[in-house]
């Protein structure tokens, strides 16, 4: 008789042969079978060793898919050790994510690393440990026991693009093993590397310039896109994407219900042009979505593709990829153009860049955020700029002058990182509160911080909230001191939870920014519109301070409208008309009051956002 196993093979093996086909033309037809039957015994084993809990929750997900992009979805991502010393540490603190509103926990990498310095947990050794000083597999099992019994589920990062250096993939190509070589791009001469770079761009110039790093064990230059630490691997080696079909049903039997794909963008490189977003980086990632819609279909793919917004799309799937990579992505442009709206008091740059990208299929979700542990590229679209009537390259350079606080007028309190004037890219680290004005003393400062966050609540998609934004932390002043850190900045955002008192000061305004966010949590919750399913549109501007965003839902529409002006600003009455948002029943929801009109417009107090709806006569709203 069929298992559920071989249910799921009949209606997904034909996918991975086409899948194959694509990313290995060269191979023969029985060729590509064999290795399509490869990546189904893995997940074979993956589903065979998966425990009976977490079958149970591939059956509830597999009933009920649309679990993620619910309104009363929310994420929030942390250091393990940062957040609560170990594992169990973590799990102690369930009930506080619990009553933040979070059903979705980012822990950073958590694996086994290289000694430091590792890049913040980015260069693993082992990706069936976990760190020691963290706890162990057991603990992690726990862990994601703890955290599903407080309705949290828990994303790891898969680190797909590298290893550390002392992985023992590397460590058996340092000592000779042809084959593990072959898990790594090395080149014996210059030849090749210098072709390479005349096209690609620098992720690290300060600290790790050029993409390629001599190895005197290997003698030849291996590929390292970030540091010389992390060797890429050579995702044309089907060996490589076996590995990784085995790690992720690994990690999915440990309870971890989403892999975040860490710079997934980089995964296949191509001789003359910039090694990123290529179509075989797609295809590798249906491939694996669907060795574990065989083996453990609850589990749910989230691409950390940071790229402009013409590639971004891609990464949710468009065309006959639609519904079958990722399932979340993250929504840089939306971050970028929420700093780039505060720092402007305008909305038309916002509204075109966002307009621009099309609507990600309804089964997948954006991830909307404003912060996370790393720091902010102006990833402004030269395009786009101009239809705003902007210089790109100006405009970016005076959105890092804004956030570095060396324009005049600026509020925010940031740091550079990497400054690289050839590229024109300057990029910003520092914590939210502190971009925001908290730490500079600005009236505007708290107005401005739940701005954001209504922002990225009210957009519809997966909203992460990072570590102690919460709370509204400042930047660490002690990031430097651990030698590990001091050469990366970005530590100045990755501060340690206050739990204990005075470790780092909580700023006075900590009650206001908590009690605000809870309540915005609380309110989307209870609205079906920001469904992520439901269709965003981004509406062009009557006033040019207020930004315009329309889900439309079965249950009519919702409009948000942000003020991101520091001066009153108006709704007017033709957008209320368009919408059918007529009084009375007219509601703001995140005022819980029902607006009062001038002259048919609704106005909006400095930095205020508006989620207005149409409120039956049953009067539930
Ligand atoms: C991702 C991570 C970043 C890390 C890089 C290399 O972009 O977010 O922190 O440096 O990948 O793993």
């Amino acid at each position: 008789m069929a298992d559920v196993f071989d249910e799921r093979v009949a209606a997904w093996r034909a996918d991975l042969g086409r899948g194959v086909g694509k990313v290995w033309p060269e191979l023969a037809a029985d060729e590509r079978e064999v290795l399509a039957d490869r990546l189904v015994s893995h997940a074979r084993e993956g589903y065979d060793a998966r425990p009976d809990d977490l079958r149970a929750l591939d059956a509830k997900r597999l009933t009920e898919p649309d679990w993620f992009q619910r309104s009363d979805m929310l994420g929030y991502a942390a250091y393990a050790d940062r957040f609560g010393e170990t594992l169990s540490g973590v799990g102690d603190h369930a009930s506080y994510l619990r009553d933040l509103g979070v059903t979705y926990l980012h822990l950073m990498p958590l694996l086994t690393t290289r000694p430091a310095p590792n890049d913040g947990g980015y260069a693993v050794v082992d990706y069936r440990t976990v760190r020691p000083d963290l706890g162990d597999t057991d603990d992690l099992r726990a862990l994601t026991t703890t955290l599903r019994d407080h309705g949290i589920s828990l994303c790891l990062d898969l680190v797909l693009n590298h290893v550390a250096r002392e992985h023992p993939w590397a460590e058996a190509a340092r000592a000779g093993d042809r084959d593990k070589r072959g898990y790594f791009h090395v080149h014996a001469d210059r030849v090749m590397p210098d072709a390479y770079e005349a096209t690609l761009p620098e992720v690290f110039p300060d600290f790790a310039p050029g993409n390629f790093t001599w190895d005197d064990d290997l003698d030849g230059w291996v590929w390292t896109t970030f540091h010389d630490y992390q060797w890429d691997l050579d995702w044309s080696n089907p060996d490589v994407v076996c590995e990784f079909a085995e790690i992720i049903c690994h990690l999915a039997n440990l309870g971890v219900e989403v892999l975040r794909l860490d710079a997934i963008a980089f995964l296949w490189k191509r001789l003359g042009t910039a090694c990123q977003n290529q179509p075989e980086v797609h295809e590798l990632t249906r491939l694996l979505r669907t060795v574990v819609r065989m083996a453990c279909p609850a589990v749910l793919f989230k691409a950390e593709a940071i790229v402009g917004p013409a590639d971004l799309p891609p990464y949710l799937g468009v065309g006959e990829h639609a519904g079958r990579v990722s399932d979340l992505a993250y929504h840089n442009g939306l971050m970028v153009q929420l700093w780039s709206m505060l720092a402007t008091w305008e909305v038309s740059l916002a509204s075109g860049a966002l307009q621009a990208l099309p609507q990600p299929p309804s089964t997948t979700s954006w991830l909307t955020y404003a912060r996370c542990h790393d720091d902010i590229g102006w990833a402004i679209d030269d395009t786009d700029a101009w239809r705003a009537g902007l210089e790109g390259a100006a405009h970016r350079r005076f959105l890092s002058d804004w956030y570095a606080g060396t324009h005049p007028g600026s509020w925010a309190r940031g740091l550079v990182f990497q400054d690289n004037p050839a590229a024109g890219d300057r990029r910003i680290s520092g914590s939210l509160a502190s971009l925001a004005g908290l730490e500079a003393g600005d009236p505007g400062a708290i107005a401005r911080i739940l701005l954001i966050h209504a922002v990225m609540l009210g957009f519809g998609g997966l909203p992460v909230l990072w570590m102690g934004d919460e709370l509204g932390l400042l930047n660490d002043v002690g990031w430097a001191d651990d030698p590990a850190h001091a050469g990366d900045n970005r530590w100045v955002h990755r501060p340690r939870m206050p739990w204990r008192h005075g470790e780092p000061d909580v700023p006075a305004e900590r009650e206001q920014i908590t009690e605000g966010l809870k309540q915005l949590a609380r309110t989307r919750a209870g609205l079906p519109h920001l469904h992520a399913a439901h269709p965003t549109e981004i509406w062009d501007p009557r006033d040019p301070g207020v930004l315009l965003v329309v889900r439309r839902a079965p249950e009519g529409p919702l409009l948000m409208a942000a003020n991101v002006t520091d001066e009153e600003r108006w709704v007017t009455d033709d957008v209320l008309h368009w919408l059918d948002l007529h009084t009375p029943g007219l509601y703001d929801a995140l005022g819980a009051a029902v607006p009062k009109l001038h002259d048919g417009a609704v106005r909006l107090a400095p930095y205020q956002v508006a989620w207005l709806h149409h409120r039956s006569g049953t009067g539930t709203g």
